[in-house]
């Protein structure tokens, strides 16, 4: 448990039995799941929900993911239609979100929906988190754990990184093995991408057997939480770029590029989901090392592509 970050935990009986007391105190917890770190709290506790707010320093009307252990459990909460058990047999638990309508008698805390009538919720499949799940009774609120607009956190000493010593305990879970957050599907009408992530539309579309829609300009109103600027790195971004200029940070995806100080390689064998893996990392590291400007060059948009290149198009927006 010796690490120079204090409020960091490995994952043991005794950490799980004092995870399980904060969490049921009202109080929020870093916690590992396979798509990002996130900072939970109990999505029936107003204490709980705000301080998630305020650690985040989240815009009010941006709405949480409601983790469950199972359908089961968010039965009394949700109410479940056919595409959404066509998904969930398919992919839970795993990374992806869906948006539903709320029950009216649902004990989620209304600042989790932002007051709407919908709810996100998700199943996530990582063994810490679902082995705390299955000793609570209430779900979990849980936003990746960052600050607003940044980069989600990939690891422990990421999510220590942004929150400081504001957050008393992280439990550690090794790497995110998927690196980006889950895929987010509206299915209260016609099925529709919200967030895309590594379930990819085509999957999707091929598990509900029909089209569906990917966010559109009109999702601003569906979801606020999707704002344009995000996953945002602090330092200016430039998408597809060729050229490269020594004093910068050059982000690279396969093999056709040299092995420079300057240059960052998401993938050296061109593999979309190692470059999501990869691609929070990378931009911390280049952070760190106080570069002021990033170049990154086109990343394939198919597949995984599509959810690697909405997070670049976020971080690089510039208000
Ligand atoms: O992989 C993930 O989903 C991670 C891990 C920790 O589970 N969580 C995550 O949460 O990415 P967050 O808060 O960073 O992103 C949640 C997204 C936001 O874009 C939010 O606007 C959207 O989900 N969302 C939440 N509730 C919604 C709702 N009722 N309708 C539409 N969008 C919603
Ligand atoms: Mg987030």
């Amino acid at each position: 448990m010796k690490n120079i970050y204090s409020n960091i935990f490995s994952f043991n009986n005794k950490t799980l039995n004092k995870t399980i007391i904060f969490l049921k105190k009202g109080n929020v917890v870093g916690l590992p799941t396979e798509t990002v770190y996130g900072l939970a709290g109990n999505a029936y506790s107003k204490k709980s929900v705000e301080m998630i707010y305020k650690l985040k320093k989240r815009p009010k009307f941006n709405p949480l993911i409601v983790h469950f252990l199972s359908y089961k459990d968010a039965e009394k909460d949700v109410i479940f239609n056919k595409n959404f058990f066509k998904l969930y047999k398919k992919i839970c638990p795993g990374p992806i979100t869906f948006v539903l309508k709320k029950r009216q008698n649902s004990k989620i805390h209304p600042s989790v929906t932002v007051n709407m009538n919908t709810v996100a919720i998700r199943f996530p499949s990582h063994r810490i988190i679902r082995s705390i799940l299955k000793k609570i009774d209430f779900p979990l609120a849980m936003p990746s754990a960052n600050l607003s607009t940044g980069v989600s956190p990939v690891n422990a000493e990421n999510v220590s990184e942004e929150l400081k010593r504001r957050i008393k305990m992280i439990i550690d879970g090794g790497k995110s093995k998927i690196g980006i957050e889950s895929t987010v599907i509206d299915l209260t009408n016609k099925p529709k991408i919200l967030r895309p992530g590594i379930i990819s539309p085509n999957e999707i579309k091929k598990i509900l057997g029909l089209n569906i829609k990917i966010g559109s300009k009109n999702l601003k109103s569906k979801s606020p939480g999707l704002l344009k600027k995000h996953y945002s790195p602090g330092i200016p971004i430039f998408l597809n770029k060729k050229l490269f200029d020594t004093n910068h940070a050059f982000i690279t995806f396969g093999n056709r590029h040299r092995n420079i100080s300057n240059y960052f390689n998401l993938s050296k064998k061109s593999d979309l989901k190692e470059a999501a893996a990869n691609l929070y990392e990378i931009l911390r590291k280049i952070k760190r090392k106080n570069y002021r400007k990033i170049y990154i060059v086109k990343i394939p948009n198919q597949g995984i592509g599509i959810a690697i290149n909405d997070r670049l198009r976020r971080a690089a927006h510039k208000k």
